[in-house]
């Protein structure tokens, strides 16, 4: 049998030229694979990672404060990261230059985000924006929120709903003064009426009205720490059915709920409308509210992208949702850190007292004067930006990220919360500084064009209600230190832990003591 390509004039060399042109092979074959993985490697490089289990991936060994488990990953695998979280790929970027790849360089790509099964079911099946894909569906919710909520121009419209809220809950602290108070709770439920009160105003009343709001506050609390959990039915969707946590049944309930209290007010607010037009009544008239300028919507019917119920209703949920415990969050941090470091305090109110004075009443108009309450805020949601991970990013495309493969459909998380630590930026990172913002050269503010500091996100999703966030915070957050001293309680203690969830908490509640500082009690009128 001739199986080499050299002719054999002397059969004694058969040998040896068998075993070159079996070398020859041989060589060639090498040469051939680590042509070719390399050529491989350098198109489709997966970003290094922790190897996991098989099936179970990287899942049992997540702690469950999972910006600081993703920090503490990064600095040893580096900026990008991957993780294999069942069936799902998760990417970590920790970086300023990559998060700018991502959220800027590819903000296409990168323009959806990738909620949770939990997420979807209370958004009535994804209608709501934070889980809408990048489209013209988006576009038209984002733009209705914006114009119609959270546009400066309708936030100023409504500031005596603000105003309101606000002298009630200094008024309500007043008459308690002395007595131990959950911080968190009162600006919860402080910025929850503001936010329902801009949404379907006068729709309900006094006993009603706060009847609601507290209804809302058990709910949301419920729902965000839901999201926080991970899910074993979202990362194996085999196990669904089984419903292994219960969290499906879980919020199941507290969506029909909310859908009940909902669906409720529209009725009412509907049946108003129709008496207003029989000229029976004039009960909703003036109703100028969010809910009023949805309905209208919805009738008019936009041939391409029509609002449905569902959508209205969603929307809603999102008002409610996204601007609450991120707001209240941030009011309970900053009281927190002033507490725990009286200087700080003590400049905030020596400001107050120059802008404001000790006889008059912080009015809204005083708050663009107000540099270092400014800078508290800032520093606040530096250490604790209300959304460490953003929400998850979704491409909908395969691309490159820092030279590594980003696969279509995966789960990226931006960690904010690291970058704002990141000792190459900021001196001593965790101590809480005001003054840094103060001396600082740089323009830090919360538009998203510095990506060492964007605790509301950048690009096309950022966050939809910075005015309204901005607006609130500064404005709570002067009242209640322009009217009040605060203290620990006797033997209190300060803890500044987080607890990691949908939304960064205070792993312990702040507990604290009002005293009135004001001249006399016509201050602390509503
Ligand atoms: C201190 C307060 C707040 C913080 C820190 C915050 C932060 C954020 C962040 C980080 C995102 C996601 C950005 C991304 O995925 O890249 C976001 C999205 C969003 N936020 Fe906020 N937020 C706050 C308050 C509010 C308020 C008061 C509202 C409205 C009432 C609001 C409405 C929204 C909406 C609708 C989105 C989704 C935008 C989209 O998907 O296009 N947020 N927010
Ligand atoms: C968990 O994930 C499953 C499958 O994606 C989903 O059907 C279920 O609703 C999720 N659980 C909750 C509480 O939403
Ligand atoms: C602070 O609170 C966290 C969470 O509740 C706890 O793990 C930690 O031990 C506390 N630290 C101190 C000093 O009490």
């Amino acid at each position: 049998m001739r199986w080499w390509w050299w002719d054999v004039i002397n059969p004694k060399d058969e040998h040896a030229r068998s075993v070159l042109t079996l070398s020859v092979l041989l060589l060639s074959v090498v040469w051939y694979v680590t042509m070719v993985r390399k050529c491989h490697k350098g198109r489709s490089r997966s970003p290094p990672g922790p190897p996991g289990l098989p099936l179970l991936g990287n899942l049992l060994s997540l702690n469950p404060d999972l910006h600081i488990h993703f920090a503490e990953l990064s600095r040893r695998y580096g900026p990008i990261f991957k993780l294999q979280l069942g069936n799902k790929l998760a990417v970590v970027v920790s970086s300023p230059s990559l998060a700018k790849e991502v959220l800027r360089d590819h903000d296409m790509v990168f323009a959806n985000h990738d909620v949770p099964a939990v997420g979807r079911l209370i958004s009535y099946g994804g209608c709501n924006i934070v889980s809408s894909p990048h489209g013209p569906m988006w576009r038209m919710l984002r733009r209705v929120c914006v114009q119609e909520m959270l546009s400066k121009a309708s936030i100023d419209a409504v500031y005596a709903l603000r105003r309101r809220e606000v002298r009630g809950t200094v008024g309500r602290l007043y008459g308690n003064a002395g007595m131990p108070v959950l911080v968190g709770e009162e600006m919860f439920s402080m910025v929850m009426n503001v936010i329902t009160s801009m949404l379907w105003g006068g729709t309900l009343e006094g006993e009603e009205r706060s009847g609601v709001g507290a209804e809302f506050q058990k709910v949301v609390g419920e729902i965000t720490e839901l999201l926080g959990k991970p899910n074993v039915s979202d990362l194996f969707p085999v196990l669904a059915p089984l419903d292994l946590q219960g969290m499906e049944r879980k919020m199941k309930g507290l969506f029909l709920r909310f859908d009940g209290i909902f669906q409720s007010i529209i009725d009412r607010r509907l049946r108003m409308n129709r008496e207003d037009e029989e000229g029976k009544c004039c009960s909703s008239k003036g109703s100028k509210d969010f809910l009023q300028f949805l309905l209208k919507i919805k009738e008019e019917g936009d041939a391409e992208t029509p609002l449905t119920m569902a959508h209205l209703k969603a929307l809603l949920m999102d008002m409610v949702v996204g601007g609450t415990e991120t707001t209240s969050n941030t009011l309970e941090w900053a009281m927190a850190h002033m507490i725990n470091k009286p200087d700080t305090m003590r400049k905030a109110r020596d400001e107050l007292d120059a802008v404001v004075g000790t006889d008059s009443i912080v009015e809204e108009s005083h708050v663009p004067k107000l540099h270092y309450l400014g800078a508290v805020m800032k520093e606040v949601l530096r250490l604790h930006p209300a959304l460490p991970l953003l929400v998850p990013h979704c491409p909908s495309l395969t691309c490159t990220v820092g030279g590594y493969t980003v696969p279509k459909g995966a789960r990226v998380f931006v960690n904010v919360w690291a970058i704002h630590r990141d000792p190459l930026t900021w001196a001593n990172p965790s101590e809480f500084d005001p003054e840094r913002f103060i001396t600082a050269t740089n323009k830090w503010d919360y538009g998203g064009s510095d990506f060492r500091y964007f605790p509301f996100g950048s690009g096309r999703r950022i966050c939809a209600g910075i005015p309204m966030a901005d607006r609130m915070v500064m404005y709570a957050l002067a009242s209640l230190l322009h009217s009040f001293e605060w203290r620990l309680p006797d033997g209190g203690e300060l803890n500044l832990s987080e607890k990691f969830g949908m939304v960064l908490k205070k792993a312990e509640p702040l507990i604290a003591v009002p005293t009135p500082r004001l001249s006399g009690p016509e201050f602390y009128l509503e």
